[in-house]
Protein backbone atom coordinates (compact mmCIF):
# COMPACT_ATOMS: atom_id res chain seq x y z
CA UNK A 1 0.00 0.00 0.00
CA UNK A 2 1.23 3.53 -0.76
CA UNK A 3 0.06 6.52 1.37
CA UNK A 4 0.52 10.02 0.48
CA UNK A 5 -0.28 12.95 3.32
CA UNK A 6 -0.81 16.47 2.36
CA UNK A 7 -2.88 19.41 3.63
CA UNK A 8 -2.39 22.67 5.15
CA UNK A 9 1.56 23.32 7.35
CA UNK A 10 1.11 22.74 11.16
CA UNK A 11 -1.85 20.51 10.82
CA UNK A 12 -0.34 17.33 11.66
CA UNK A 13 1.28 15.42 8.61
CA UNK A 14 4.45 14.72 10.19
CA UNK A 15 2.88 13.29 13.26
CA UNK A 16 0.52 10.97 11.29
CA UNK A 17 2.70 10.17 8.61
CA UNK A 18 4.94 8.78 11.47
CA UNK A 19 2.11 7.51 13.55
CA UNK A 20 1.20 5.35 10.83
CA UNK A 21 4.37 4.29 9.79
CA UNK A 22 5.10 2.90 13.33
CA UNK A 23 1.99 1.54 13.58
CA UNK A 24 1.81 -0.59 10.05
CA UNK A 25 5.21 -1.79 11.02
CA UNK A 26 4.00 -3.30 14.28
CA UNK A 27 1.66 -5.28 12.58
CA UNK A 28 4.70 -6.57 9.91
CA UNK A 29 4.36 -4.49 7.31
CA UNK A 30 7.66 -3.60 5.73
CA UNK A 31 7.49 -0.03 6.15
CA UNK A 32 9.29 3.10 3.97
CA UNK A 33 8.60 6.78 5.76
CA UNK A 34 9.45 9.45 3.28
CA UNK A 35 10.08 13.25 4.33
CA UNK A 36 9.37 15.00 1.25
CA UNK A 37 8.51 17.86 2.63
CA UNK A 38 11.63 20.45 1.93
CA UNK A 39 10.72 21.63 5.64
CA UNK A 40 12.44 18.28 6.50
CA UNK A 41 11.07 17.34 10.07
CA UNK A 42 9.91 13.63 9.61
CA UNK A 43 13.02 12.05 11.33
CA UNK A 44 12.69 14.18 14.50
CA UNK A 45 9.12 12.80 15.00
CA UNK A 46 10.51 9.31 15.46
CA UNK A 47 12.72 10.26 17.70
CA UNK A 48 15.92 10.22 16.17
CA UNK A 49 18.20 11.66 18.03
CA UNK A 50 21.04 14.25 15.88
CA UNK A 51 18.07 14.29 13.02
CA UNK A 52 18.76 17.64 11.82
CA UNK A 53 22.63 16.17 10.68
CA UNK A 54 20.45 13.88 8.11
CA UNK A 55 21.46 14.59 4.93
CA UNK A 56 18.85 14.55 2.82
CA UNK A 57 19.06 13.10 -0.79
CA UNK A 58 18.97 16.39 -2.50
CA UNK A 59 21.85 17.43 -1.06
CA UNK A 60 24.04 14.63 -1.59
CA UNK A 61 26.04 15.87 -4.71
CA UNK A 62 27.96 13.39 -5.21
CA UNK A 63 25.70 10.74 -5.01
CA UNK A 64 23.24 13.47 -7.57
CA UNK A 65 26.55 13.70 -9.99
CA UNK A 66 27.16 9.62 -9.94
CA UNK A 67 23.76 9.47 -10.90
CA UNK A 68 22.45 11.99 -13.53
CA UNK A 69 25.77 12.85 -14.56
CA UNK A 70 25.22 16.16 -13.16
CA UNK A 71 26.07 18.63 -10.15
CA UNK A 72 23.24 20.56 -8.43
CA UNK A 73 23.82 24.11 -9.64
CA UNK A 74 24.65 22.81 -12.90
CA UNK A 75 21.84 23.47 -15.36
CA UNK A 76 23.26 21.99 -17.88
CA UNK A 77 20.97 20.39 -20.13
CA UNK A 78 23.36 17.27 -20.16
CA UNK A 79 21.54 15.43 -17.32
CA UNK A 80 20.23 11.89 -17.17
CA UNK A 81 16.28 12.13 -16.52
CA UNK A 82 16.09 8.26 -15.80
CA UNK A 83 18.74 7.95 -13.31
CA UNK A 84 19.41 4.24 -11.10
CA UNK A 85 17.61 4.91 -7.93
CA UNK A 86 16.05 1.50 -7.37
CA UNK A 87 19.51 0.52 -4.31
CA UNK A 88 18.34 4.08 -3.20
CA UNK A 89 15.84 2.93 -0.55
CA UNK A 90 18.20 1.00 1.12
CA UNK A 91 21.27 2.78 0.59
CA UNK A 92 19.89 6.30 1.66
CA UNK A 93 17.83 5.24 4.61
CA UNK A 94 17.66 4.71 8.24
CA UNK A 95 16.54 2.10 9.90
CA UNK A 96 14.60 3.05 13.38
CA UNK A 97 11.94 1.22 15.15
CA UNK A 98 10.88 -1.02 12.43
CA UNK A 99 11.17 2.01 9.81
CA UNK A 100 12.79 2.55 7.16
CA UNK A 101 13.28 6.63 7.02
CA UNK A 102 13.94 8.28 3.95
CA UNK A 103 14.65 12.28 3.48
CA UNK A 104 14.79 13.14 0.63
CA UNK A 105 14.66 17.31 0.86
CA UNK A 106 14.30 20.45 -0.51
CA UNK A 107 15.42 20.81 -4.38
CA UNK A 108 15.97 24.76 -5.72
CA UNK A 109 12.82 25.38 -7.93
CA UNK A 110 10.61 23.55 -5.75
CA UNK A 111 7.25 22.33 -8.27
CA UNK A 112 6.98 20.62 -11.19
CA UNK A 113 9.12 22.64 -13.41
CA UNK A 114 12.18 22.19 -11.87
CA UNK A 115 14.82 20.93 -14.29
CA UNK A 116 17.98 20.42 -12.29
CA UNK A 117 19.73 17.40 -11.52
CA UNK A 118 18.80 16.96 -8.07
CA UNK A 119 14.81 17.66 -9.30
CA UNK A 120 15.50 14.72 -11.59
CA UNK A 121 16.74 12.30 -9.07
CA UNK A 122 14.19 12.58 -6.82
CA UNK A 123 11.17 12.55 -9.50
CA UNK A 124 12.45 9.15 -10.53
CA UNK A 125 13.00 8.16 -6.72
CA UNK A 126 9.18 9.10 -6.45
CA UNK A 127 8.80 6.82 -8.98
CA UNK A 128 9.97 4.03 -8.06
CA UNK A 129 8.90 3.94 -4.78
CA UNK A 130 5.16 4.17 -5.59
CA UNK A 131 5.22 1.77 -8.46
CA UNK A 132 7.93 -0.59 -8.43
CA UNK A 133 8.76 -0.84 -4.73
CA UNK A 134 6.79 -4.12 -2.93
CA UNK A 135 6.85 -2.26 0.94
CA UNK A 136 4.01 0.03 2.18
CA UNK A 137 5.03 3.58 1.59
CA UNK A 138 4.39 6.32 3.76
CA UNK A 139 5.12 9.73 2.02
CA UNK A 140 4.94 13.33 4.29
CA UNK A 141 4.35 15.88 1.75
CA UNK A 142 4.33 19.81 1.83
CA UNK A 143 0.71 21.66 1.63
CA UNK A 144 0.43 20.81 -2.24
CA UNK A 145 1.14 17.49 -4.36
CA UNK A 146 3.97 18.92 -6.71
CA UNK A 147 5.69 15.34 -6.05
CA UNK A 148 3.25 13.90 -7.82
CA UNK A 149 2.65 13.49 -11.84
CA UNK A 150 -0.29 12.06 -13.43
CA UNK A 151 1.96 9.28 -13.86
CA UNK A 152 2.77 8.35 -10.20
CA UNK A 153 -0.88 9.15 -8.96
CA UNK A 154 -1.52 5.77 -10.20
CA UNK A 155 0.67 4.54 -7.70
CA UNK A 156 -0.97 5.84 -4.53
CA UNK A 157 -3.73 4.05 -3.10
CA UNK A 158 -4.55 6.39 -0.80
CA UNK A 159 -4.53 10.87 -0.31
CA UNK A 160 -4.79 11.72 3.01
CA UNK A 161 -5.86 15.05 3.31
CA UNK A 162 -4.77 16.22 7.20
CA UNK A 163 -6.87 18.83 8.71
CA UNK A 164 -7.09 20.95 11.46
CA UNK A 165 -10.31 22.86 12.88
CA UNK A 166 -9.53 25.81 10.77
CA UNK A 167 -11.01 27.79 7.72
CA UNK A 168 -8.05 27.69 6.18
CA UNK A 169 -6.75 23.91 6.29
CA UNK A 170 -10.25 23.20 4.75
CA UNK A 171 -9.88 25.47 2.07
CA UNK A 172 -6.23 24.13 1.97
CA UNK A 173 -8.22 20.85 2.16
CA UNK A 174 -9.91 21.86 -0.98
CA UNK A 175 -7.05 23.07 -2.77
CA UNK A 176 -5.34 20.13 -2.62
CA UNK A 177 -8.24 17.57 -3.74
CA UNK A 178 -8.40 20.08 -7.00
CA UNK A 179 -5.04 19.35 -7.69
CA UNK A 180 -5.00 15.31 -7.01
CA UNK A 181 -8.42 15.38 -9.16
CA UNK A 182 -6.45 17.53 -11.70
CA UNK A 183 -3.84 14.10 -12.21
CA UNK A 184 -6.47 11.22 -12.18
CA UNK A 185 -6.08 10.92 -8.13
CA UNK A 186 -9.52 10.03 -7.39
CA UNK A 187 -9.04 7.96 -3.60
CA UNK A 188 -8.79 10.74 -0.99
CA UNK A 189 -9.27 10.53 2.83
CA UNK A 190 -9.26 13.27 5.56
CA UNK A 191 -7.78 12.59 8.50
CA UNK A 192 -9.12 15.77 11.48
CA UNK A 193 -6.81 16.00 13.35
CA UNK A 194 -6.47 18.46 17.17
CA UNK A 195 -9.88 18.01 17.84
CA UNK A 196 -10.80 19.35 21.19
CA UNK A 197 -14.52 19.29 21.23
CA UNK A 198 -17.82 17.76 19.49
CA UNK A 199 -17.98 21.44 17.68
CA UNK A 200 -14.71 21.36 16.26
CA UNK A 201 -15.64 17.95 15.36
CA UNK A 202 -18.70 19.76 13.56
CA UNK A 203 -17.38 22.32 12.04
CA UNK A 204 -15.13 20.21 9.91
CA UNK A 205 -17.86 17.46 9.09
CA UNK A 206 -20.21 20.30 8.13
CA UNK A 207 -17.75 22.00 5.50
CA UNK A 208 -16.30 19.22 4.41
CA UNK A 209 -19.75 17.63 3.85
CA UNK A 210 -18.37 15.57 0.81
CA UNK A 211 -15.00 14.35 2.02
CA UNK A 212 -14.55 10.73 3.27
CA UNK A 213 -13.13 10.98 6.85
CA UNK A 214 -10.75 8.25 8.02
CA UNK A 215 -10.73 9.20 11.27
CA UNK A 216 -10.56 12.43 14.19
CA UNK A 217 -7.60 12.46 15.97
CA UNK A 218 -8.12 14.29 19.66
CA UNK A 219 -5.82 17.23 20.42
CA UNK A 220 -3.38 16.00 23.26
CA UNK A 221 -0.71 17.54 24.95
CA UNK A 222 1.45 14.58 25.02
CA UNK A 223 1.66 14.87 21.69
CA UNK A 224 3.25 18.39 21.35
CA UNK A 225 4.83 17.91 24.73
CA UNK A 226 6.81 14.82 23.03
CA UNK A 227 7.35 16.99 20.26
CA UNK A 228 8.68 20.10 21.53
CA UNK A 229 11.52 18.01 23.81
CA UNK A 230 12.31 15.89 20.60
CA UNK A 231 10.82 12.34 22.42
CA UNK A 232 9.48 10.13 19.33
CA UNK A 233 5.56 10.99 18.71
CA UNK A 234 4.63 7.68 19.14
CA UNK A 235 2.74 6.21 22.33
CA UNK A 236 3.08 9.89 23.96
CA UNK A 237 -0.58 10.14 23.46
CA UNK A 238 -3.07 6.92 24.46
CA UNK A 239 -5.96 8.83 23.26
CA UNK A 240 -3.92 9.62 19.60
CA UNK A 241 -2.62 6.18 19.58
CA UNK A 242 -6.09 4.37 19.98
CA UNK A 243 -7.24 6.63 17.02
CA UNK A 244 -4.36 6.03 14.83
CA UNK A 245 -4.54 2.40 15.57
CA UNK A 246 -8.72 2.66 14.02
CA UNK A 247 -7.40 4.62 11.21
CA UNK A 248 -4.52 1.86 9.97
CA UNK A 249 -7.58 -0.81 10.25
CA UNK A 250 -9.62 1.07 8.16
CA UNK A 251 -6.70 1.58 5.66
CA UNK A 252 -5.55 -2.71 6.24
CA UNK A 253 -9.10 -3.75 5.01
CA UNK A 254 -8.51 -5.49 1.22
CA UNK A 255 -10.23 -2.82 -1.57
N1 LIG B 1 -3.13 15.61 17.96
C1 LIG B 1 -2.24 16.53 18.35
N2 LIG B 1 -2.27 17.01 19.62
C2 LIG B 1 -1.38 17.95 20.02
N3 LIG B 1 -0.44 18.50 19.25
C3 LIG B 1 -0.35 18.07 17.97
C4 LIG B 1 -1.24 17.06 17.46
N4 LIG B 1 -0.90 16.83 16.16
C5 LIG B 1 0.14 17.64 15.89
N5 LIG B 1 0.47 18.39 16.96
C6 LIG B 1 1.53 19.40 17.06
O1 LIG B 1 1.31 20.36 16.05
C7 LIG B 1 2.53 20.79 15.45
C8 LIG B 1 2.49 20.55 13.96
O2 LIG B 1 2.45 19.15 13.70
P1 LIG B 1 3.22 18.53 12.46
O3 LIG B 1 2.94 17.08 12.44
O4 LIG B 1 4.64 18.95 12.47
O5 LIG B 1 2.45 19.28 11.27
P2 LIG B 1 2.80 19.38 9.72
O6 LIG B 1 3.73 18.26 9.38
O7 LIG B 1 1.48 19.27 9.03
O8 LIG B 1 3.40 20.73 9.51
C9 LIG B 1 3.63 20.01 16.15
O9 LIG B 1 4.16 20.80 17.18
C10 LIG B 1 2.90 18.81 16.74
O10 LIG B 1 3.51 18.32 17.89
MG1 LIG C 1 5.63 18.29 8.46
Amino acid sequence: MKIAISGKGGTGKTMLASLLSTVFARSGYSVLAIDADPNVNLAAAFGLPNSEKIIPISKMDDLIEERTGARPGQMAPYFRLNPKVDDLPDKCSLKHDGVKIMVMGPIKAAGSGCYCPEGALLEALVAHLLLKVDEMVILDMEAGIEHLTRGTAKGVDKLIIVVEPSMRSVITGYRVRDLALEIGLQNIGVVANKIRSEKEKEFLTANMADFQFLGFIPYDEGIAEADRIGLPLVDSSEKVMREVKSIVASLDKPK
